[in-house]
């Protein structure tokens, strides 16, 4: 395919009332380069505004926690508080300014909050007191969640959207993927609730309504408002295609300005029948397929996905709108422009055995393809 060929690919696309310019976006990826608080650094402006001036049409950043108990990592950005909002403001400015759409994943991390040896004895917040593996070979019990903890969660996500529009940014993301907060609210293996919160459909997707309901109060008409759905759990009992294909039709457009699809939990991507599922080439395109089907709204699609051809053909069938690189893009900031110019030749690969950006999250995400040079700075940001 020559790079002309690469027509959809670069054509625009109406997320809400705002325009993307064309259909690659950078897809939410912890790189860490935050403060211990939770701060936005230069380091995390530049990560970010590098990878916008790349030329793709939206940047959707790491999960940003809404406060202290839905935080992970020890370098995850958070956004509770007005005196944040400076930092991520630059951020914002330095995405835009790139001609990207700036968008923040926001999370309530639940019962995967960290540091991990304080929540062993502080409260992990989940629907249900029921125990999970944290990692292989540590097993951790959350607490069930009381209605005042639900009612702080829900306000504390509308608080972080108003603060991210505060910010600049062009909308916010929700997290409700991955076993974090909202999606164990959605599944049967982690709710076992018998209150409103909890039993039949309408009780495990309730907290996800009311996030969507609280966060749409809280900001302007033209903010983007996009979900990160679980599409399958991949486990026996869990949340289903068929329940997240069931939630996008009953969503509808109200409120809602994109979905993005994703498959598993950290708990079930690490069963024997779903190991390695990272490493395999479109490996949650069938289950966005699913969901693009069964929604008018804007559906990202995601996951070992870097070939153009490929995503010219996935656009070309309709299957999805837009596509979403995360390791390519760390690895190569450039990715799309040197795809439409035709030398995709000197793309850097993004194709590890280990995944050094999954290892080094801790301490600053780094990425095994970059030149030695940007390794010893730390990041990818400008001049390189
Ligand atoms: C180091 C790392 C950190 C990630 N962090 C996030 C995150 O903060 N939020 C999220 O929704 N997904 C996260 N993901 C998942 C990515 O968004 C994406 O779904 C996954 O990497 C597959 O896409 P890719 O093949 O384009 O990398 C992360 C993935 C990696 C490798
Ligand atoms: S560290 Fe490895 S897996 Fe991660 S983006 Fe770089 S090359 Fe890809």
């Amino acid at each position: 395919m020559t790079a002309a060929s690469f027509s959809r690919l670069s054509t625009p696309l109406r997320i809400g009332r705002s325009t993307m310019r064309n259909r690659v976006l950078l897809a939410p990826m912890s790189v860490g380069y935050a403060n211990r608080d939770g701060g936005a650094t230069r380091a995390m402006a530049e990560h970010y505004g590098r990878r916008a001036q790349g030329g793709i049409g939206m940047v959707i950043t790491e999960n940003v926690a809404v406060n202290v108990a839905g935080r992970q990592m020890p370098l995850q950005p958070m956004l509770a508080d007005p005196a944040a909002v400076p930092g991520f403001a630059a951020v914002a400015s330095e995405i835009r300014r790139h001609g990207a759409l700036a968008v923040m994943q926001i999370v309530h991390a639940g019962r995967y909050a960290g540091p991990w040896d304080v929540y062993e004895q502080a409260r992990r917040l989940a629907p249900s007191a029921v125990a999970f593996p944290l990692t292989p070979g540590r097993v951790a019990m959350p607490a069930e969640m009381t209605l005042a903890e639900i009612e702080a969660s829900v306000a504390a996500f509308a608080n972080t959207a108003k603060l991210a529009q505060d910010a600049g940014f062009d909308g916010v993301e929700l997290h409700a993927a991955q076993g974090f907060l909202i999606s164990s609210f959605l599944s049967p293996r982690m709710n076992r609730r018998a209150d409103r919160y909890g039993g039949d459909f309408a009780g495990r997707t309730r907290l996800l309504h009311e996030v969507l309901q609280a966060v749409r109060a809280a900001v302007a008409a033209d903010f983007i408002v996009g979900l990160h759905l679980t599409s399958d759990e991949l486990a026996a009992g869990g949340w289903t295609l068929a329940d997240a294909v069931r939630l996008v039709g009953e969503l509808g457009s109200a409120g809602l300005d994109f979905v993005m699809p994703i498959v598993a939990t950290f708990e079930t991507m690490r069963m024997p029948e779903n190991d390695g599922l990272m490493g395999h080439p479109v490996f949650q395109h069938a289950q966005a397929r699913a969901i693009k089907a069964a929604t008018t709204l804007p559906v990202f699609t995601n996951g070992g996905i870097s070939d153009p051809a490929l995503i010219e053909r996935i656009l070309a069938d309709e299957e999805a709108d837009a596509v979403g690189l995360a390791r390519p893009l760390f690895a190569d900031p450039d990715w799309l422009e040197k795809v439409r110019d035709g030398s995709d030749i000197a793309v850097r690969r993004c194709g590890c055995e280990t995944q050094l950006c999954l290892r080094t999250q801790l301490t600053g995400s780094q990425c095994q393809s970059w030149p030695e040079a940007v390794r010893a700075r730390g990041f990818l940001g400008y001049g390189a």
